[in-house]
């Protein structure tokens, strides 16, 4: 089979006519958001939205979320009538921007979003972005956008043009390049229509941001953690209902050991340094991903060490912006081993970080 040659295009006058002309006959283009890229295609079109599973190598059971520009593209694909009070505040307040909202779908042959969109789901999962080049190839096309992140399935996010490249290079014939994604994580994902109501996916709009609008919100994760037959659990009968949860997510090509301290104290850093110089046995490349300092340590002369910083300065939101980058940074080393620490929950936009850490790590060893 022919492959295609993918194209990076800065944007331009002049691009955007081939680009809607894609989206139009029902191809996929991968375009900047403010959170990662996304592959975009034409919400109600079954053969764009198969594409965008197909390219992706996505399971078909993980559903998408739509990208609109407004509320009138919004009474196109969701039952307005039947959306709960309690939301039109948060779509007032969080959009546009990194929140991304279950709905009751209109059904796909009554006018709605394509059955390969919802996975079959009577709800749909909507967010209206903030990035400028998104939200005029919305307006261009006049179409819902079908955008799920630009990566092949199961790896780290794409946050630049490049990681786009190297993951979806001849299978796409447009990457939009919007420089480097502001936030860097994926948009949260909440669901309101059931009681309480659950952060399915946490991001940059945290339980803090949302806690005024949705006093009882919970976050699914961290109900999972603390106790999975948790009276909350069991009793509020939760039904976690973000399909993509029991999938591989986020991962790199190596080994990623996650190390999480039992007690965060001044010990952690020494049994970090104990617990990779015992690792040179069994691995003789090990990237470290770390947002601080780290101390010197022995390494035999058999082995190569490395430091991937994601971040200079350890604020929450650059090590988020810088996430997937590191990951994909280190995998490009080829090391035998990956590790990473996950950060203290005190930060709200912790939580979404260490959710992407957790969910990328092939293994949990706690110290
Ligand atoms: O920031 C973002 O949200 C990015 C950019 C491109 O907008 N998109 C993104 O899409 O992260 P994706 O497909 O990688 O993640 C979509 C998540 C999955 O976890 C999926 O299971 C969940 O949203 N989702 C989509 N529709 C759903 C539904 N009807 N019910 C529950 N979860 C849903
Ligand atoms: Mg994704």
């Amino acid at each position: 089979m022919m492959k295609m040659a993918t194209k990076i295009i800065q944007a331009q006058d002049d691009i955007w006519e081939p680009i809607c002309k894609e989206i139009f006959s029902n191809k996929t283009v991968a375009i900047p958001t403010e959170t990662v890229y996304g592959l975009a295609g034409n919400a109600f079109s079954e053969e764009a939205c198969k594409e965008i599973f197909r390219i992706k190598g996505r399971p078909s059971d993980n559903p998408l979320i739509v990208h609109i520009n407004g509320m009138d593209m919004l009474s196109r694909i969701v039952d307005v009538n039947e959306i709960p009070s309690k939301i039109w505040p948060i779509m007032k307040k969080f959009w546009p921007g990194p929140l991304t909202i279950l709905f009751p779908c209109i059904p796909h042959n009554k006018g709605g979003v394509c059955d390969q969109v919802t996975a079959g789901l009577p709800t749909v999962a909507v967010r209206f972005p903030s990035h400028p080049l998104a939200l005029k190839l919305i307006s261009l096309t006049g179409l819902p956008l079908a955008a799920p992140s630009a990566n092949l399935s199961g790896g780290p996010s794409p946050t630049t043009a490049k990681h786009v490249f190297d993951d979806l290079n001849g299978r796409i014939p447009y990457i939009l390049d919007g420089d480097k994604c502001c936030l860097g994580i994926e948009s949260t994902v909440i669901d309101c229509l059931q009681d309480p109501p659950l952060i399915l996916r946490p991001g940059s709009i945290t339980k803090t941001d949302l806690l005024p609008f949705l006093p009882n919100i919970q976050t699914f994760d961290s109900l999972k953690r603390k106790d999975s037959s948790s009276i909350l659990a069991t009793t509020l009968s939760i039904k976690p209902s973000t399909p993509g949860m029991k999938y591989r997510h986020y991962s790199p090509n190596a080994p990623l050991i996650l190390l999480r301290p039992i007690n965060r104290d001044d010990c952690f850093e020494e049994k970090v340094v104990k617990f990779i110089t015992e690792k040179f046995d069994t691995y003789n490349n090990i990237i470290r991903i770390t947002s601080h300092l780290t101390m010197d340590f022995p390494i035999s002369k058999h082995s190569k060490y490395m430091e991937i910083k994601c971040s200079s300065t350890s604020s929450s939101s650059e090590i988020a912006q810088n996430l997937f980058d590191s990951l994909r940074m280190a995998d490009s080393y080829n090391p035998s081993l990956i590790i990473i620490e996950d950060l203290e929950d005190d930060d709200d936009i912790n939580l979404g970080i260490n959710n992407r850490i957790e969910k990328a790590s092939s293994s949990i060893i706690y110290l």
